[in-house]
């Protein structure tokens, strides 16, 4: 395959792609269409630097990069722990910081404490596994939800949550709080791992110059 072959990226739909738009400007790299909000548009091109663009659901992402359907990719490490695709993890963007936490009613903590049998609700039930049974040792029910996961503890469905904290003010509102911090989170790009080999030499100076940009920001 020649030089004419598109790269293509996946990007999360939403603040991310927004904010790796932004930093992929600041390198050179632009893409004019995408940001026409009232197109239908699924993907994005720019001919004169032979890439394609296109915005995903979030969890997809590393689908698309692991069977090559994208090159790059860029999605939150939440995701990327949650979904265990083996694809590269190229570099840390920076923006979409956040933390995995178990959350609860205060109540909740000795429960925690005494390794007590405990069910657990996430949109993550790979982290939260991995957390309670390989780090804690901690036998727990884990029940997976797909969204509002702090009712939880709210309707009595379960004792703590395994989710993503940001400003903390949704855990504030709902008479929740952090019990345990599982890791940092913040936005990745990932690369195929074919495409790695294949195009290092458009796929690695990309990397390097946005490794440098980032470090403009330290
Ligand atoms: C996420 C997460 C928390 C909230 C945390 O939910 O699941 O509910 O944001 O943010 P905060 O600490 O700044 O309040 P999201 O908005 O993605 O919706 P969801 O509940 O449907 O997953």
């Amino acid at each position: 395959m020649g030089e004419d072959r598109y790269l293509t990226f996946a990007l999360g739909k939403g603040r991310l792609a927004n904010q790796t738009l932004e930093l992929l400007e600041r390198i050179g790299i632009t893409c004019e269409e995408i940001k026409d909000k009232s197109s239908r548009k699924l993907v994005f091109v720019n001919e004169e630097l032979k890439l394609k663009f296109f915005l995903a659901k979030g969890p997809d992402v590393p689908t698309y990069v692991e069977y090559g359907a994208a090159d790059i990719g860029v999605v939150g490490k939440d995701t990327l722990l949650e979904e265990g695709k083996p694809v590269y993890e190229v570099l840390d963007l920076g923006f979409g910081k956040c933390r995995m936490c178990v959350c609860g009613p205060k109540k909740s903590e000795e429960l925690l404490k005494h390794h007590e049998m405990i069910r657990v609700c996430s949109k993550y039930p790979n982290i939260a596994k991995d957390y309670f049974y390989n780090k804690k040792h901690q036998t727990v029910d884990i029940i997976k939800l797909n969204g509002s996961v702090e009712l939880g503890p709210m309707v009595e469905l379960s004792d703590v949550i395994v989710d993503i904290v940001e400003t903390g003010s949704t855990l504030k509102e709902n008479g929740l709080e952090v019990l345990e911090e599982i890791c940092p989170l913040s936005a990745r790009m990932i690369v195929n791992q074919v495409s790695m080999q294949m195009y290092a030499h458009r796929i690695k100076p990309m990397i390097a110059k946005l490794k440098n940009e980032l470090e403009k920001e330290k």
